[in-house]
């Protein structure tokens, strides 16, 4: 897709189509009047006549009005001209992409009226033009047999009007990018347990450091695991056929020696409960379970094409939480490659189990912050729902740099307390803690256990498990936090 900015002229400008804005006090957007003018005043007629009333997400098309260079108006509902705000905004350009690859057209000049520069400037006026484009492109590769569609037909979005050129074509490049690490992030989480295997995700991760210059891969097998003493991560995979998989991603793109930011995923590629069996209801879901490796696996390859001037290394710790005669069961203690003993009392709190070595590990590299995404409770779903992603860490000033960059990104998280009095719920009689602490407070007592393995560190941990994915019709991964994490890279990458 090529994207660019329209200065003026809209009414002769030769593209395929118009993209105009429509309030639903039945009103024009400000770019219409010269277009409407053009045409005869063939528009505001046609709202006049009431037949398009702009209420958000609606669009119709219009075709071969005479007069203007383009064969056709597409008009999109903006809501009430009061409520515009970015995520309105956001709404109504999405409703635009969907309509646009409804059609064969394959070129378009946008002009949807836009909230104030405070809300939307330049540079993110064009990231979000170029993230929904490609969130609207986006196609799960499913496994259907049925003929695959038609490839769509739109290659060329102008965008407008814009001040600062310079800055929407950054937005853009920036945006693009995005959208290419969030279809990374989809496209792994979306396939099925049998295929998307720790090995899979492992040969995956080193292909993305075949592709980009300035991306090492390095892959830990079971062996390797086990000298690492990663005890707890063991632990869990022992019951399964599978293999883990502890894969290092580690991109050096800044100007001399500096402290990484390490990125720590939640790869449990199909989550059973283990012995402590989850319910059969909406099980299939737990192959979403790896979408906090997926996303540090995308935002390696974001760093990587954008060549930004930082350095950062991914963690993936990947496995599979099975049952069987050799898995792990509830009372087991296993010992964590930092020494602490953890009695496991229940074999589906294995995400912190595999996150807790894995957060060891990133020690080594005296990072500068260490964030760790997970999809890890479903404590957190009942707490904030599907809309925010859970953030809570040791650093305050971390967690209000992701709490920032999820507003900016519109892919918000939400902070939890994490205060010394929900570790009284860890307390074990036989091993130095216990990886759960009951009902209440879940999401907190998660992260609670992660902080005994980040002592010392600037630690943050993003719990997604109510944001990573959807159920419903349109089920399927949502490609979150990887537009929060971009968002929080660029802004060091700038500073
Ligand atoms: N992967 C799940 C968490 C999850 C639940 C993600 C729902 C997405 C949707 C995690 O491994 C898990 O099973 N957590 C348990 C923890 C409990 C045993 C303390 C949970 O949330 O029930
Ligand atoms: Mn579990
Ligand atoms: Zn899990």
């Amino acid at each position: 897709m090529e994207f660019g900015v329209w200065t003026k002229g809209l009414a002769t400008l030769g593209v395929d189509c118009l993209v105009l804005g429509v309030f639903e006090e039945a009103e024009l957007g400000a770019a219409g009047a010269p277009v409407d003018a053009a045409c005869g005043g063939r528009l505001k007629k046609l709202l006049q006549r009431g037949d398009f009333a702009g209420r958000a997400g609606e669009t119709l098309l219009v075709s071969d009005l005479a007069g203007l260079g383009a064969t056709h108006v597409l008009l999109i509902g903006m809501g009430s001209r009061k409520q515009l705000q970015r995520r309105s905004w956001r709404k109504a350009w999405a409703a635009a992409v969907a309509a646009l690859l409804r059609t064969r057209i394959g070129s378009c000049a946008v002009a949807l009226d836009r909230p104030d520069a405070r809300q939307l400037d330049d540079y993110y006026f064009g990231r979000a033009i170029a993230e929904g484009a490609g969130a609207g492109l986006y196609r799960v590769n499913d496994l259907k047999t049925a003929k695959k569609p038609a490839p769509p037909a739109l290659k060329k979005v102008l965008a407008g009007p814009v001040r600062r050129a310079a800055a929407a074509e950054r937005g853009f490049s920036h945006g693009a990018a995005i959208a290419a690490a969030a279809t990374v992030q989809r496209d792994l989480a979306n396939l099925p347990a049998n295929v998307c295997t720790p090995t899979f995700l492992a040969e995956q991760a080193r292909a993305l450091g075949k592709r980009h210059a300035g991306l090492r891969v390095r892959v830990l097998d079971e062996a390797a695991i086990r000298r690492e003493k990663m005890g707890c991560l063991l632990a869990v995979s022992q019951g399964s056929h599978e293999p883990p998989r502890f894969i290092v991603l580690e991109y050096s793109g800044a100007k001399k020696a500096q402290a990484p930011v390490v990125l720590v995923g939640k790869g449990v590629t199909f989550d059973t409960g283990g012995i402590s069996l989850k319910d059969p209801p909406g099980m299939d879901e737990m192959k979403f379970d790896m979408s906090g490796a997926a996303a540090v696996i995308a935002a390696l390859t974001l760093v990587a094409q954008l060549r930004l001037p930082l350095h950062v290394v991914g963690l993936v710790a990947a496995v599979e939480n099975m049952p069987g005669g050799r898995a792990v069961k509830p009372g087991d203690i296993a010992t964590s490659a930092s020494g602490q003993t953890v009695e496991i009392l229940n074999t589906d709190a294995e995400g912190r189990l595999i996150l807790a070595d894995a957060l060891h590990y990133a020690r080594r590299f005296h990072p500068a912050a260490v964030i760790d995404i997970a999809t890890l409770t479903g404590a957190c779903v009942v707490a904030l729902g599907h809309h925010h992603a859970g953030v809570m860490g040791s650093d305050e000033g971390l967690v209000r740099e992701l709490v920032e960059a999820g507003r900016r990104a519109d892919d918000r998280c939400w902070q939890l307390p994490l205060t010394e009095e929900y570790a009284e719920q860890l307390k074990s009689n036989f091993a130095d803690f216990a990886n759960v602490g009951g009902r209440d407070g879940g999401a907190i007592t998660a992260a609670t256990f992660l902080a005994k393995f980040t002592q010392g560190m600037k630690w943050a941990h993003l719990d997604i498990a109510g944001t990573a994915y959807q159920s419903g019709a349109a089920k399927g991964s949502t490609g979150r936090p990887t537009p929060l994490l971009a968002d929080f890279l660029l802004q060091r990458a700038a500073r």
